[in-house]
């Protein structure tokens, strides 16, 4: 069994996927925009993630734009039969790197052909639609127009799995009324909990939760209760942080984002660190009065 078997799996889609994943969006350049600083470490960074049993690797073409997807292609293509690609539409770059919405059903499917094409792939494992009202933070408005194009790509034969980022509860439910939704997809860590409710109603209903930002994002989280506490356990405060998250509920499956080997390599042992209870009591409390 490797390291990462521990941390166990979910079934996303009509796939198995180990809990302890990948998210690719560092490997583009600074801001997420343009070639990486250093091409051949980003490969080695997603080559390591495969070869110690990674297979759920989150990206999308906008990350880059199309760089990160292209990346993954030239790293692992042809792909290993069990390996997950979990892609997002719904957005594109300004020339400025800004991050724009994208909706119309015209944007949508180009959005997915150009998945398709830049990681070479015929049909895509599971698309997640980013909802885009406000770009921080889920806000509410009917999403029933561009998950119906996205559910129209579907039935084409193009995606097999539907999921939803940045988004409420309402529009959860609005959308399982016109297509399956597999995963969500949206900002939640040790410190910043709004999902908590969502994560266990998801968790009832067998659908995958996957929090972006799970180490704070590009401001990684730092507080003495977690280093505190990774000393007394003999590991990191990001292992105890990605610790946390797999304690939290079943149906969270993670995808801290980095581009360094050592950092994944530090990131994927936390699979052998296990959270007695008073430490999860611990972290809830400080989490709770902010102080993680
Ligand atoms: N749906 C959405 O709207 C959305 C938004 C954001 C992200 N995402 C997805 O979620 C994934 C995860 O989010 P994220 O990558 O933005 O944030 P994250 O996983 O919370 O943190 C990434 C940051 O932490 C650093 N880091 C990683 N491992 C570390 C370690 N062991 N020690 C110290 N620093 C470490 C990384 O820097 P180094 O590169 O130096 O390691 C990077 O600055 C992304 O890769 C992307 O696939 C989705």
């Amino acid at each position: 069994m490797s390291t990462i078997d521990q941390s166990g799996t979910f079934t996303l889609g009509d796939r198995t996927v180990k809990r302890l994943g990948y998210g690719a969006m560092q490997l583009a350049g600074p801001g997420v925009f343009g070639p990486p600083r250093d091409h051949d470490a980003a490969l080695a960074v997603l080559r390591e993630a495969v070869a110690a049993g990674v297979n759920h690797i989150d990206t999308s073409d906008f990350y880059g734009p199309h760089v990160t997807n292209r990346l993954i292609r030239e790293a692992l293509a042809p792909y290993p039969d069990d390996l997950v690609i979990v892609t997002k539409i719904g957005a594109r770059r300004g020339e400025d790197g800004s991050w724009l919405p994208a909706f119309s059903p015209e944007a949508l499917t180009q959005a997915v052909h150009d998945n398709l094409r830049n990681l070479g792939l015929e049909v895509l494992d599971v698309v997640n639609l980013r909802i885009m009202f406000d770009v921080h933070g889920p806000a509410e408005g009917s999403i029933e127009a561009p998950l119906t194009a996205l559910a129209e790509l579907q039935r084409q034969g193009l995606v097999r799995h539907i999921g939803l980022s940045n988004v409420t509860s309402t529009q959860i439910e609005e959308a399982r009324r016109i297509a399956g939704i597999v995963c969500v997809q949206n900002q939640y860590n040790l410190v910043h909990r709004s999902d908590d409710a969502l994560i266990d109603d998801l968790a009832r209903d067998g659908i995958a939760y996957v929090p972006f930002f799970p180490l704070g994002g590009f401001s990684p989280l730092q507080s003495s209760a977690l280093s505190d506490v990774a000393r007394r356990l003999g590991a990191t405060p990001m292992q105890v942080a990605l610790a946390w998250l797999l304690r939290r509920a079943p149906n969270i499956l993670l995808i801290p984002g980095t581009s360094s080997v050592a950092h994944l390599r530090e990131n994927l042992a936390t699979a052998e660190c296990a959270l007695p209870d008073d430490v999860l009591e611990e972290l809830d409390g400080a989490a709770s009065i902010g102080a993680a």
